[in-house]
């Protein structure tokens, strides 16, 4: 089927799927979902996933995957303690790693209970007073609580005084992790599980952004000369600390840091949904499978719709790719000077276009797991019917990050 005829005939799948649903709407492209779960167990060649559930948001699908891999899963990826709790209570997972860390009481307090109660709830430590509060919550719950070393991989080249990747541990060197992993020792309620590190500048530079096309080689060039400092350090902490965890890897570096052998496991959540942030990456061949839909409602000029809402609008570094796009009907554009707007959105449809007010436009975002907050569920399609509904967190009345 030519190009364009393929996409009409997706448009109207998606629309029919819809029928009277009030818009706006959340969908989930079930055969989309399963081809990506299966292409990252092709990707990860036999490496344990653990699954980053920030980039997905709704138990229901975290289920749906973790069925889907068929055990290739080892635990969850938790970004909040209470997140963590809660979805112990669904009896999604008993193996799961905070990988933010948290001196707060109530959450250094869920992670002891969690232990306590037979999970193995571990989470990412960089610093003595984490240590500390960590320490005095399994004291207090008598358990203890494996604690997982993070050091900052961000690429710092030489003589430059740079610091290309994001702000996360301040364990720069192999040495600054050894000497933090022998003061857990003193912690009597803490235990050494592992490691992480997390490659930021890899996982999540895109190697083609079509909004600065000029970054893209010196961008590529950073992944590749900081790939092998990464793969040097982490091997080097694997020879001397022989952890029993150790995490890497995401979405964006699946295909690398699967194949690392200092690496116990890699992380991944957004590639299951394949958000449009992946689509500059080369090597992992997703098919997009979160999409929200607006209803169009009037046509201000020719050659212009606007639809009613849209305005999510992704976190991270502000520009023209974190906003939402417009993908089905295919030709349609963004108006830049006006982006998604909070109740509006105005979009160029393409000359001989035949959409009319009350048309679904389907958009995917610019992130997987932020969607689900601006939606109480995920309409779950096969084909052109809804096949199951699963709601997200949001939906069942939980926020974790405020
Ligand atoms: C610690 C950690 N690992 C991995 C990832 C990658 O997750 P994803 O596969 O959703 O890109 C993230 C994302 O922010 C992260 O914070």
């Amino acid at each position: 089927m030519p190009l364009e005829e393929a996409a009409q005939a997706h448009w109207e799948r998606y629309r029919h799927a819809l029928g009277e649903t009030p818009l706006p709407a959340a969908l989930v492209d079930l055969d989309s979902l399963e081809s990506n779960v299966d292409r990252v167990l092709a990707l990860a060649r036999g490496k344990p996933l653990r699954i980053a559930t920030k980039s997905i948001r709704s138990p229901a699908l975290i289920r749906r995957i973790l069925d889907r891999t068929g055990g290739a899963a080892c635990g969850l990826m938790a970004y909040a303690a209470a997140e963590l709790a809660f979805l112990r209570a669904q009896g999604l997972a008993t193996n799961f790693l905070l990988a933010y860390p948290t001196v707060q009481r109530s959450d250094v307090d869920l992670l002891a209970a969690a232990n306590r109660d037979g999970a193995i709830a571990s989470t990412i430590v960089d610093a003595v007073d984490q240590l500390q509060a960590l320490d005095h919550a399994a004291e207090r719950a008598g358990t203890i609580i494996p604690v997982v070393v993070e050091i900052d991989l961000a690429w710092r080249p030489r003589p430059a005084p740079a610091h290309v990747g994001v702000w996360r541990s301040p364990l720069r060197t192999v040495a600054d992790v050894a000497a933090f992993v022998e003061r857990i020792a003193g912690f009597s309620h803490l235990r050494f599980h592992g490691l992480m590190g997390y490659e930021a500048q890899v996982a999540g530079l895109a190697d083609e952004n079509p909004f600065a096309r000029w970054q893209n080689a010196p961008r590529r060039l950073i992944k590749w000369r900081s790939r092998r400092q990464i793969e040097r350090t982490r091997r080097r902490l694997s020879e001397m600390l022989h952890p029993a965890l150790f995490n890497g890897g995401g979405t964006g570096s699946l295909k690398w840091s699967a194949a690392e052998p200092a690496l116990t496991e890699v992380t991944v959540g957004s590639g299951f949904l394949d958000s449009h942030l992946f689509d500059g990456y080369r090597d992992l061949a997703l098919t997009p499978a979160a999409y929200f839909a607006l209803q169009v409602v009037r046509r201000p000029a020719d050659g212009i719709v606007t639809c009613h809402g849209g305005g999510y609008v992704a976190s991270g570094e502000a520009g023209p790719d974190r906003l939402p796009r417009p993908v089905l009907p295919e030709g349609l554009a963004l108006i830049l000077l006006e982006g998604a707007g909070e109740v509006q959105t105005p979009l160029r449809v393409p000359h001989g276009s035949t959409l009319s007010t009350g048309d679904p436009v389907f958009f995917r975002h610019a992130k997987a797991g932020e969607l689900a907050e601006h939606f109480n569920e995920y309409l779950l399609v096969r084909g052109d019917r809804v096949e199951d509904r699963a709601p997200t967190y949001r939906g069942l009345g939980q926020a974790f990050l405020g």
